[in-house]
């Protein structure tokens, strides 16, 4: 019961990794706000987690829209009075190379990975400063550290993401409040399913520990940070790539 009592806000929580961690937050004694803009899928979850027995529910938010993340913490403090833990996991790509990526694109790219991240973070710390605790974790890439063919837009957005997670453990470690991310590799979710199968087994030739990773993989790096255990760690960056970038 690593996480007991906590409450834990989890964009994109409701497929993939954000619902992986979702699951292992309640297992770990937290309550859980599954926030996402898929609303079957959210309450699909939702059902789930009543008939676990867990604490949590699912809230439709789109990440993009500032007065929907406000009314989204507004919502959490009316049922749960606290938050202790956000993980900012929503995240989408629309690839494509330089010379053909177009407008909407870029800026739905940078809406989402981008501003959505702000936009949580801005609801919630304030909420943070005055219990004087919190835990932020942020979901970069390792296309954010290193570039990739074809996402000029999300490695953009995922290189941000680093940006703000360092500068953000500099303004509020005082405060109580600890910001890391966390830069997975190619993780076996709904976000990289339409990669042909030849390229899937490339990626795991060259993963060093022989696999590709799992939505568990990247929650577990999610529950550790978000941990008392991680009290002494601010503004890292934890791969969670199977050694893919040495
Ligand atoms: N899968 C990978 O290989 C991989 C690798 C590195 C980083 N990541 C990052 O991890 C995070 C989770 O990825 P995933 O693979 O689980 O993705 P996914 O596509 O399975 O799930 C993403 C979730 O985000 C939600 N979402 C999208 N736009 C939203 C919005 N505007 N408002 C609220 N919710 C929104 C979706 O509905 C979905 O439930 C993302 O930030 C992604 O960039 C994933």
């Amino acid at each position: 019961m690593r996480l007991k009592d906590k409450v834990a806000i989890i964009t994109g929580g409701a497929r993939g990794i954000g619902k992986e961690a979702g699951l292992l937050f309640l297992r770990e004694g937290a309550r859980v706000v599954v926030a996402d803009f898929d609303g079957s899928a959210g309450e699909a979850l939702e059902k789930e987690i009543r008939e676990l027995g867990g604490e949590g529910y699912f809230y439709q938010v789109d990440v993009t829209d500032r007065n929907q993340t406000q009314a989204m913490v507004d919502n959490v403090m009316e049922r749960f009075g606290r938050v202790d833990i956000l993980i900012n996991n929503a995240g989408i790509t629309r690839d494509g190379i330089l010379t053909k990526l177009n407008q909407e694109e870029w800026n739905q790219v940078i809406a989402v990975n981008l501003t959505g991240v702000f936009n949580c973070t801005q609801a919630v710390v304030q909420v943070m400063v005055s219990q004087g605790y919190g835990r932020v974790i942020n979901a970069s890439s390792v296309v954010g550290l290193y570039g990739n063919y074809g996402q000029t837009n999300y490695a953009a957005t995922k290189a941000g993401v680093i940006g703000m997670t360092k500068s953000w453990a500099k303004e509020l470690g005082r405060k109580g409040i600890t910001v890391n991310a966390v830069a997975p590799g190619f993780i076996v979710t709904d976000m990289t399913t339409k990669v042909p199968e030849k390229i899937l087994k490339i990626m795991q030739e060259k993963t060093p520990v022989g696999r590709l990773g799992q939505p568990q993989d990247v929650a577990q790096a999610y529950l550790f940070l978000a941990s008392d255990e991680a009290s002494y760690i601010n503004g890292a960056i934890l791969n969670v790539d199977g050694g893919l970038v040495l």
